[in-house]
């Protein structure tokens, strides 16, 4: 590797929905240099993007410790008090101050001068912030505008990130082995010219979101197979409650949808599910029928359907709905429309889908992991707040929070020094034979992965399933190994590789914990 192909600053932000974009606003405007990767080709696309329903605030008749109160039953008692605490207490004037004040976000209205708050599952009040039913669309693209006025941030699309670099792991002196590990950057890959190139920073924010692609169904955009959870457990920072998966109760059933979801706020505003000879079923499972918290409701389709035989249940608005459901839910109502369903007389057939991971790296109140030098904020981080399981629209909360919280915390004390040079670092090493790489190969690769999460690791659980998932996931991941020695670099060796990885590491943390709690669901 030659030199000009390393790129310093003084931050990396790796991924840039909500959390990687308010981190890089909060360090830019503190004057860092930041420079900001995505592996997409255009830096709107990630998980905030999709986001439909929207953001916690705090409604009428609401205080902090009915929201705190809210989030410890979703996440079924094994939250993180402090960080609940703390996004309870700071989450609402984080909205205020950033998204309305700053960005200038128009959040929907219920009438000229008050705000219109949604109603989710597991809410105990109507306190969700929303724009329609594009919610992220908005958020994502405000905060894009927003970077782009900053001549201290260099935006970088079409990078893949390899590994996290870290000393001694990359260090060519072997004296680095008695200091203390630290990340500096990355190795990452140029999608375009297929070379690794590095960026090298005291501080490294990964902010590359969450894991749902690494199962059969899902309803996040395919590039969210976890990379930021397969190279921190590679760099060695502390990664947990992997085994929290939470399956979004209804994702629309079609076979060209692709996970498109149908937001929960959807049943917020009174649709019911019904079994397909139209009878609801939510009273059995749940007094609170279709406002339970989601990992239940989820668990009920999944049983009504297996029950009934059928591939998806009914969501229906439209007996239920008094109000014009064209202008309240514009996207649905268009996607759905474009699949020859129309919502308004017509219900919806839905299934669950790989939604969130409430686990990941853990990471402290100023979203520090457990690895010098590295941060993680948004879905890959684990905060404590979602326990085993999240409630409804905390995500794009806890993304802001932290995501400036980061920032902030790194401006506050930055120090460029760093404890090794960087003609200490090893090139990225390329195979003597680089082989092309089959795409067949890789497609069956995944096809294995995730049918193997979905059957084996997923909504209902049991210690053979796992034990099987095990087999086939340890033999997987040595193959894997193997080929990615000897490919090509090439942005789907790497996703392989990760992809890899992070299904045994879901694998792995629900073998190991044999108690059923929120999203991590075991029978035997
Ligand atoms: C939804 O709109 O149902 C998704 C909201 C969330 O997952 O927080």
């Amino acid at each position: 590797m030659k030199n000009e192909e390393i790129l310093r600053t003084d931050v990396l932000i790796i991924g840039c929905g909500i959390a990687g974009a308010s981190a890089a606003l909060e360090a830019a405007k503190s004057g860092l240099k930041v420079v900001l990767i995505t592996k997409n080709a255009k830096f709107e696309e990630s998980n905030t993007y999709y986001a439909q329903g929207g953001i916690v605030s705090l409604g009428k008749d609401d205080y902090p410790e009915l929201l705190k109160e809210d989030i410890i039953e979703a996440g079924d008692g094994i939250n993180n008090p402090e960080a609940v605490d703390f996004i309870a207490k700071e989450g609402k004037k984080a909205v205020e101050t950033i998204l309305i004040k700053e960005m200038k976000i128009q959040f929907s209205r219920s009438s000229p001068d008050s705000l219109d708050y949604a109603q989710e599952a597991g809410h105990s009040r109507r306190r969700i912030l929303h724009i329609k039913d594009m919610t992220g669309k908005t958020i994502e693209e405000k905060f894009i505008q927003a970077l782009n006025k900053f001549s201290n941030v260099t935006f970088l699309s079409d990078q893949t990130a390899v590994d996290l670099l870290t000393i001694p792991h990359h260090s060519k002196n072997l004296t680095a082995y008695y200091k203390e590990p630290r990340c500096l950057g990355a190795y990452v890959l140029d999608n375009n010219t297929k070379r690794v190139h590095i960026i090298f920073s005291p501080y490294t924010i990964l902010a590359t979101g969450g894991c749902g692609a690494v199962y059969l169904h899902t309803s996040n955009p395919s590039t969210a197979i976890g990379d930021g959870y397969a190279m921190s457990f590679k760099a060695g920072a502390r990664i947990v409650n992997m085994e929290y998966i939470q399956f979004h109760p209804t994702s629309l059933y079609h076979r060209d949808a692709d996970g498109f979801l149908i937001s929960e706020t959807v049943r917020g505003e009174g649709a019911r599910l019904k079994t397909r000879d139209g009878r609801t079923f939510m009273e059995n499972y749940n007094s609170k029928k279709e406002m339970a918290p989601r990992d239940e409701v989820a668990r009920a389709i999944y049983e009504e359907m297996i029950n009934s035989n059928s591939d998806y249940v009914d969501l229906d608005l439209a007996s239920y709905a008094k109000f014009d459901i064209e202008k309240r839910f514009p996207n649905i109502y268009k996607t759905c429309l474009d699949f020859g369903i129309d919502i308004t007389k017509k219900s919806i057939p839905v299934v669950p889908a790989a939604h969130y991971c409430c686990g990941g790296v853990l990471v402290d109140s100023w979203g520090k992991s457990s690895l010098k030098g590295l941060y993680a904020v948004g879905e890959v981080a684990c905060t404590g707040v979602h326990g085993a399981n999240r409630l409804a629209s905390t995500s794009l909360l806890e993304g802001l929070v932290w995501g400036t919280r980061s920032a902030k915390q790194i401006a506050t004390h930055f120090d460029p020094e760093v404890p090794c040079k960087i003609s200490e670092i090893h090139d990225w090493y390329y195979p003597e034979k680089e082989e092309d790489v089959d795409p067949a190969l890789i497609h069956q690769d995944w096809v294995s992965i995730r049918t193997t999460l979905w059957n084996y690791v997923g909504i209902i659980r049991t210690r053979k399933r796992l034990e099987r998932a095990r087999a086939d996931l340890d033999y997987l991941r040595h193959r894997v190994d193997k080929f990615y020695k000897e490919a090509k670099m090439d942005p789907l060796v790497v996703g392989l590789k990760h992809g890899i990885q992070v299904a045994w590491l879901i694998m792995y943390a629900a073998l190991s914990n044999s108690e059923s709690r929120g999203a991590h669901f075991i029978t035997d």
